[in-house]
């Protein structure tokens, strides 16, 4: 069973799933999101015959919860069964060749957000922290399907305020593609219960400073679901097809 991860404004996943039974953050014992476009259920259901759970909307640090509480979730599903984790985001995008309106697929992170889940927990290896025989199959089917499918590094901020074009310039120094506010705990939880992750940002915005236009949240989820439908078909045939590195 695979559990997805579904970002704002990325809801319309749902719609490709054979729909089993739904349960609510709250009747699963999780903090329920207080932002629009961030619905609180787990769909247990089946993509393509491939038994899934969706999160359907996540809590963010920047909403004033913990790192527990909002890597609870990966918690929750892993108890489920889930042996698989893909995660999908909104993030501006820094890279001049990555333009808004396509996914990019992360190589790797960076964890500004200045915590972790594992806080007194044990010490985690992350030189792979995205499964690179996942990451494979999903660049080849992107490529079968003909789906840009970028692939970089995703900067994990915690929000809730868009970045200064100063920040931006420091995040392109750092080495940084994207940027967004969630994924990265959700990452380290995962790989801290030895789950594959793969992951992927929705580009829904230049990053602040790049073009003279002001950021807003309307805009970030109205690309999303226009992107959302080449993520559907994506996820559909590679978690459907063979994507099982084990
Ligand atoms: N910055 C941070 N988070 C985001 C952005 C952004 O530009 N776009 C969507 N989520």
């Amino acid at each position: 069973m695979i559990g997805i991860v579904l970002g704002s404004g990325l809801g319309l996943l749902a719609e490709a799933v054979e729909v089993e039974r739904e349960v609510s953050f709250g009747e699963a014992g999780l903090p329920t999101s207080s932002v629009p476009g961030h619905a609180g259920t787990f769909v247990f259901g089946s993509l393509h015959g491939t038994p899934v759970i969706l999160m359907k909307g996540r809590v963010h640090l920047y909403e004033g919860h913990g790192a527990r509480e909002i890597t609870a979730g990966i918690r929750w599903m892993a108890a489920q069964g889930v042996q698989k984790i893909v995660l999908t985001n909104a993030a501006g995008t820094l890279n001049p060749a990555f333009a808004p309106g396509s996914w990019m697929m992360l190589s790797d992170h960076l964890n500004l957000t200045g915590t972790s889940p594992l806080v007194g927990a044990d010490f985690i290896d992350l030189s792979v922290a995205y499964d690179a025989d996942w990451r494979a199959n999903f660049r080849a089917q992107a490529l079968a399907l003909k789906i840009p499918l970028h692939e970089g590094v995703y900067a994990g901020l915690r929000g809730p305020q868009y970045e200064t074009p100063a920040e931006i310039r420091m995040l392109h120094t750092l080495g940084a593609d994207a940027v967004g506010m969630s994924t990265v705990l959700e990452t380290i939880q995962a790989r801290s219960l030895g789950l594959p992750v793969v992951a992927f940002s929705c580009l829904t915005n230049w990053a602040a400073g790049i073009t003279g236009e002001t950021l807003n949240h309307h805009e970030v989820l109205q690309t999303g679901k226009q992107a959302a439908d080449v993520m559907i078909q994506l996820l559909t045939t590679t978690l459907g097809d063979s994507a099982n590195p084990r």
